[in-house]
């Protein structure tokens, strides 16, 4: 055990207590308990598929006392991921999860739908930046340089695996996550409806 909190590769054992985190930290990077009936629809969204296709590249923050208290799960090639998640990870959520009839407006009928028609990246930017991540901090680890270590340790690791940049996508209202980004170098690609694509180039 480590006297002090710490990155850790990803283990079987953390895939509930990262669902939680993504959960907790879901709502534009405040807690989105309550918006959800389903608990784990964020998690399908935005969470398991990259712990199952690239379980390697995942990171873990954890406590002093083992615990996980913050993860950054990526790819390095975002195609090829969404060609796999069309075959492997897709189907099954869509047989669980039904498509919601056009009345319903629940914010959770809304993820659904992602379920069944998810984002295809195809923008111009995606040649130059291939890998994509997702990181998460619960509020007791966020600040103190956490996030900026676990950060770079996703970017050490997408580098190692080949990927010659990467991306992400940040909500608009995510004005701490946008600033955040910015302090760690990567730079907006793109403006969207609902936030920013941001990206960095990765250099061995
Ligand atoms: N503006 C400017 N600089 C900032 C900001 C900001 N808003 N936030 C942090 N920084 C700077 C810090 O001052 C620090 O600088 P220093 O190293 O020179 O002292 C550096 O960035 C690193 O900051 P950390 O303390 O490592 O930041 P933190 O641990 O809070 O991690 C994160 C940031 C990941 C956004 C965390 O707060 C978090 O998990 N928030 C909730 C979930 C979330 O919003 N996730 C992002 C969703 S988008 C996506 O995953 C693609």
């Amino acid at each position: 055990q480590q006297r002090s909190i710490h990155i850790d590769h990803y283990r079987q054992e953390d895939h509930r207590q990262l669902y939680e985190i993504c959960l907790r930290t879901g709502d534009s990077g405040e807690d989105a308990t309550g918006i959800y009936q389903d608990p784990d629809l964020l998690g399908h969204l935005y969470l398991g598929a990259y712990l199952q296709h690239s379980p390697e590249l995942a990171r873990v923050l954890r406590s002093p006392e083992g615990l996980a208290v913050g993860y950054c799960v990526g790819v390095a090639d975002t195609t090829a991921f969404e060609r796999w998640c069309e075959q492997h990870w897709w189907p099954q959520l869509r047989r669980r999860y039904p498509l919601p009839v056009q009345e319903d407006e629940s914010a959770d009928a809304r993820l659904i739908r992602k379920i069944h028609n998810p984002p295809r990246t195809t923008q111009p930017w995606l040649a130059e930046h291939p890998a994509h991540l997702h990181i998460d901090l619960l509020p007791e680890a966020q600040g103190g340089g956490n996030g900026a270590k676990l950060l770079r340790s996703v970017l050490a690791a997408l580098t190692e695996a080949g990927a010659a940049g990467v991306h992400l996508g940040v909500g608009a209202r995510n004005v701490r996550a946008i600033g955040f980004y910015e302090h760690m170098g990567l730079r907006t690609l793109e403006h969207l409806p609902w936030g920013l694509t941001m990206g960095t180039r990765l250099t061995v």
